[in-house]
């Protein structure tokens, strides 16, 4: 579960003071699909940075299952973000140098994963995106639903419980957009918690529960909490 009480986030440029987040509260439960949206510049990609520990808020109480995030070392932080979060970005933060297959190997590469199992779990991930067959591509020579859907196999191939997604589908034509919404909605429907930022409302509506944010405060939460409940019942 993710509870955050009271965050805030301010920047300070000059003279100018910019609040980022200015008293979010807001809990996620386990296995939510929760959209943020809101206006550019209206602290979504802050608030993701937060839940995600790649950034820390100024004031407030952020808890992941019950353990107050600031307590933790920035070791322990990068642990717990590498063992329980897997990130979606818009830009797909691919590293150009490395094939598909080696940029989903690398979180286990880092987690220490042996060699034969990293074997097995790449090749299920990207199988999963339905890229077996691009395996030894590189990011350029691949389109950019397809790059989206690899690091989307490199956020699951961690097995995750947590699942950040910000815009992620803000560079992709509107065939790769939905290819990357059902992977999202597969992906939660397997029991995982889900945060997809958006700006698009039509996107943002694809999720169970929506939260509204606007100058760095929370302004409507439809609240519409859907669990999933394990038995493999339907998703509204
Ligand atoms: N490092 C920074 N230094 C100063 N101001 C910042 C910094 N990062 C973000 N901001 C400001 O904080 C506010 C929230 O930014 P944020 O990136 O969270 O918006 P966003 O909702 O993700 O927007 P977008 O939809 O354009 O991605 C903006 O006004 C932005 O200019
Ligand atoms: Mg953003």
């Amino acid at each position: 579960m993710i509870e955050l009480h009271d965050i805030r986030k301010i920047y300070q440029l000059g003279e100018e003071e910019v609040r980022a987040l200015d008293g979010v509260s807001l809990t996620i439960q386990d296995r939510e699909y929760v959209a943020v949206i809101g206006a550019s510049g209206s602290g979504k990609s802050t608030l993701m940075n937060i839940i995600g520990c790649l950034d820390t808020a100024d004031e407030g109480s952020y808890m992941i299952d019950g353990q107050e995030v600031s307590d933790l070392t920035e070791k322990e932080q990068s642990i717990l973000r590498n063992r329980k979060i897997g990130f979606i970005f818009q830009q797909f933060n691919l590293l150009p140098k490395l094939t598909a297959y080696e940029n989903v190997e690398l979180p286990l590469i880092y987690q220490g994963v042996p060699g034969a199992e990293r074997k097995k779990r790449v090749l299920e991930a990207l199988e999963k995106v339905s890229l077996a067959n691009r395996l030894h591509h590189r990011p350029n020579q691949l389109s950019g639903g397809q790059q989206q859907r690899v690091a989307v196999a490199r956020a699951l191939v961690t097995r995750p419980t947590l699942i950040l997604a910000d815009e992620p589908t803000g560079n992709l034509d509107s065939h790769s957009t939905n290819d990357i919404m059902n992977l999202l909605r597969e992906l939660h429907s397997q029991g995982n918690t889900l945060v997809l930022i958006t700006h698009d409302n039509e996107i943002a509506a694809q999720a169970p529960r929506r939260v509204r944010l606007l100058d760095g405060k929370v302004v409507s939460d439809s609240g519409n909490v859907l669990v999933y409940d394990g038995k493999g019942g339907g998703q509204a």
